[in-house]
């Protein structure tokens, strides 16, 4: 059976608070921190670079002392500098669009090569047909399910196919090695359509404004693990 994530993105946090809105979240239940890295470049917005990324790793950790792993999502161009910069501030994993690397290949392997986990992250009109090629250096699979740059759009139904797709894809290269790969879903993200949006594949789940827009993290959380359990 599939474990399932859930991985607040703090880019709908209090940016003023936003070590507290970590821990919190965390209290509340998160299985991953999601950190969204925009540059006003590949994307027209603009967040947080590895400083902050640095200054938040003390905060990702349950009350029992447990790591909660900071799942870094590269909206920027180039990508290979700031790949590296995240994995030696504390990133655990480090996904990037491949459109924006001009080598992908080799931004995977210098993103493994720090010891940390690696993904690519396809936009909602982008194919995935690169992932034939290096599907063995990729840990994660990030389909975005919204036009990537801002927190509180809606879901687009076709992601829901590409992730029957890449979720054949994924288990046709467990068969072959062993290695599991997470299948991450980004943008609206709800209690109403998370159960969906695991049945056509996905395993791990980004959500924004669903958690920090309502005044209980937990409940939210909890809403989405009983959606999921059902
Ligand atoms: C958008 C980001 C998402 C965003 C999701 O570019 O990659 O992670 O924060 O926010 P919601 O869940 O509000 O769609
Ligand atoms: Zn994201």
């Amino acid at each position: 059976p599939r474990t399932f994530r859930i991985a607040p993105s703090i880019l709908s946090a209090d940016f003023a608070r936003l070590g507290e809105e970590v821990r919190n979240v965390i209290d509340a239940g998160a299985d991953w921190i999601h950190f969204d890295v925009m540059d006003n470049h590949y994307v027209p917005n603009l967040t947080f670079g590895p400083m902050v990324c640095q200054a938040l790793r003390k905060h990702s950790v349950k009350a029992d002392g447990t790591k909660v792993p900071i799942d870094v999502h590269l909206m920027v161009q180039p990508v290979d500098a700031l790949a590296t910069a995240f994995a030696k501030s504390g990133a655990d994993i480090v996904t990037f669009h491949p459109d924006a690397s001009t080598h992908v290949d080799r931004t995977l392997q210098l993103i493994k090569a720090e010891g940390i986990q690696a993904g690519l992250v396809f936009n909602p009109a982008a194919p995935i047909d690169v992932l034939e090629w290096v599907i063995d250096k990729v840990d994660v699979v990030l389909l975005m399910s919204v036009n990537p740059g801002f927190g509180g759009q809606s879901f687009i139904d076709s992601t829901l196919r590409k992730a029957e797709k890449v979720r054949k894809l994924i288990d046709a290269h467990h068969r072959e090695t062993g290695r599991d790969i997470r299948l991450e879903i980004d943008g609206g993200v709800k209690v109403d359509n998370i159960r969906r949006i695991a049945d056509a594949g996905a395993d791990t789940f980004v959500a924004g404004s669903a958690i920090f827009g309502q005044p209980s993290y937990k409940d939210v959380i909890d809403a989405m693990r009983a959606e999921l359990a059902r």
